[in-house]
């Protein structure tokens, strides 16, 4: 077993994994946050989508060790208590998702893009979103959504709600 200690959602963790482990694993498995999905588990689908360090990465892809002392945001770390993130917002007030197994990766890539590029055109979107597959919407509410965010946090009013 390995020791990793790490920043999860701004709290200091530590986990106790075999060396093997993924990041997705050791997330859903022991630390019980499992907002992280595990889909396709070899980096196609994008549904384990966190942020480390500030970039959306397949969770899936990654060893748990890769993360110590490094920083990690999954999408539980986004609402506070009273209040959803204005992305999580932008997309429930959209319509963008279905089912929803799909949105936990997706938003983590737009927050990351939004963190980046707070003024992102609708081609940088849809590059950001590449690697989250949906199968139940055509995409087209998520970018609107996604658009709609950005106003909200650049503090701008929003052309783009469904
Ligand atoms: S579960 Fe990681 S990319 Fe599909
Ligand atoms: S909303 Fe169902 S997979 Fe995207």
């Amino acid at each position: 077993m390995i020791n990793i200690s790490f920043t999860l959602n701004g709290e200091k963790r530590s986990a106790s994994v075999p060396p093997e482990t993924t990041l997705l694993k050791m997330l859903r498995e022991s630390l019980n946050l499992t907002g992280a999905k595990l889909g396709c588990d070899v980096g196609d689908c994008g549904a384990c989508t966190v942020i480390v360090d500030g970039k959306a990465v397949n969770s899936c892809l990654m060893l748990a060790c890769q993360v110590q002392g490094r920083e990690v945001l999954t999408i539980e770390g986004l609402a506070t208590p009273d209040h959803l993130h204005p992305i999580q917002e932008a997309f429930e007030n959209s319509a963008a998702l279905q089912c929803g197994f799909c949105g936990p990766g997706v938003i983590l890539s737009a927050k990351a893009l939004l963190d980046a590029n707070p003024n992102p055109d609708v081609a940088e979107i849809r590059d950001a979103l590449a690697g989250n597959l949906c199968r139940c919407t055509g995409y087209t509410k998520m970018i609107s959504a996604v658009q709609t965010a950005a106003c909200t946090l650049n503090g701008k009013p929003s052309e783009h709600s469904a």
